[in-house]
């Protein structure tokens, strides 16, 4: 399999995550259109045309490449060897069903195992979000930087709650420990914009049990080329995650208040 530039890789996960989000944006008028219903959840027909039409242009000019997916099951293996796209069709799903501006696509692609290149676009409030692992993270071309805070009493952590209603009492009482070390927390409702909003410095950290792979990889590669860390703090790796991402700084402290309601 050839080695693909990364400048190229990049190139191709920005049009798919442009023109996927721009379906979605130029098609609002069928938000409640509903494939899946659940009591904390939601699975859009857009969700479904979006993931054809970011796969789509990414297959035309790699037909070779392998895709990660939601609909692919979450008991799918993590990615070995070969390049993988990583696509979240409309991430904050539930935001865009209620008209909220708050959502985003994500499209990352790995090489063996490391996420090599990664665009999140946010079309409401045009935000397009960018990194390979060889530069630097930008935000609509201007390159982006982590918070330089290291206090956690002065932090803004953003948080989620996952979707199932079993996870939901350990979820608030970390959201319980670490609102009473920090400044505030925020449940805002799409993983990969609040990790690409520490990435820009709006916030020093994330933290949710339960997103998955294709939440966390495009925006996980953007803040730590943005000078941030991410990390997942489950101890046997698989799709779903336990996904710490911080400015660096007060990663410690936030993993250390975490670590009890694990
Ligand atoms: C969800 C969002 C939300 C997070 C959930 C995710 P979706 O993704 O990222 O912020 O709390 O865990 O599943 O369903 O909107 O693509
Ligand atoms: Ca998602």
């Amino acid at each position: 399999m050839n080695q693909e530039s990364h400048a190229e890789l990049l190139r191709l996960a920005v049009e798919a995550a442009r023109t996927a989000g721009a379906h979605a944006l130029n098609n609002t008028a069928r938000r409640n259109d509903v494939v899946a219903l659940t009591a904390h959840d939601v699975k859009l027909q857009l969700d479904v045309e979006c993931q054809k039409i970011a796969e789509s242009i990414i297959s035309r000019r790699f037909p070779e490449h392998g895709f990660i997916g939601e609909e692919n099951g979450v008991a799918q293996p993590l990615p070995g060897k070969g390049y993988h796209w990583i696509v979240d069709p409309i991430d904050g799903t539930v935001n865009f069903n209620f008209g909220f501006s708050y959502w985003c696509c994500s499209v990352a692609v790995m090489h063996d195992t490391a996420v090599v290149a990664g665009a999140v676009f946010a079309p409401e409030i045009d935000e397009l979000y960018t990194a390979t692992v060889d530069e630097a993270a930008h935000l609509n071309g201007r390159p982006i930087r982590v918070s330089d805070r290291t206090d956690i009493a002065q932090a803004l952590m953003y948080m989620g709650t996952g979707g199932n209603n079993p996870d939901m009492p350990a979820a608030f009482k970390r959201m319980q420990a670490v609102s009473e070390r920090v400044r505030k927390i925020r449940i805002m409702g799409s993983a990969a914009l609040d990790i690409c909003r520490v990435a820009r410095g709006q916030g020093d950290g994330y933290f949710e049990d339960g997103v998955y792979l294709w939440d966390t990889a495009a925006a996980g590669l953007i803040l730590r080329q943005a000078g941030g860390r991410t990390e997942d703090l489950t101890t046997h790796p698989t799709l779903r995650q336990r996904y710490l991402a911080t400015n660096g700084h007060t990663h410690e402290a936030l993993r250390v208040t975490l670590q009890p309601y694990l």
